[in-house]
């Protein structure tokens, strides 16, 4: 069965959306750099990665689909943050937006009967629990233990083993 246009074209926005939090994630990472907590710029940049892979998987599924793929233009991501709590909090509330991306998805799907795409969306609605369970865990852990140097450098080391 053929993918509907309106389909394609909202798994092309996902497509974006997926390059634009891989871009967000680089500049997070960057930004950890420059404050020397080498650790957090580290997990950001395998969140980087993942963000890449996500892309990839939507591109693979609509080339499976014999629909076309559109490129996106990535935007310029935000290059600096008040401190580490603020960068996790972001990332955070950045994820819980993809996931009601996600979700909007899957309604479509539901809604025109495509259970190829219901079918592959599935890993992605999973992957977001994840998400969302990874970044809100270490914005918890920033909470309780204050985010003054000592902790954010403890959370840092942590975050290196990623
Ligand atoms: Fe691709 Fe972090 O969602």
């Amino acid at each position: 069965m053929k993918i509907s246009e309106a389909m394609t074209a909202a798994i092309n926005d996902q497509i974006k959306a997926e390059f634009d939090s891989a871009y967000i994630y680089l500049a997070m990472s960057a930004y950890f750099e420059d404050c020397g907590l080498s650790g957090m710029s580290h997990w950001m940049q395998k969140q980087y990665k993942e963000e890449v892979e996500h892309a990839e998987k939507f591109i693979e599924y609509l080339y499976r689909r014999g629909a076309r793929v559109i490129i996106p233009e990535i935007a310029r991501p935000k290059e600096s943050y008040n401190d580490a709590l603020d960068v996790f909090r972001t990332a955070y509330a950045h994820e819980q937006y993809v996931t009601s991306r996600i979700y909007k998805l899957m309604d479509m799907a539901e809604s025109e009967k495509d259970y190829a795409t219901q079918s592959m969306l599935k890993w992605f609605v999973d992957e977001q629990t994840e998400e969302e369970d990874n970044t809100g865990g270490i914005v918890a852990k920033l909470e309780f233990l204050g985010n003054d140097k000592h902790s954010v450098y403890m959370v840092d080391r942590e975050l290196s083993a990623r």
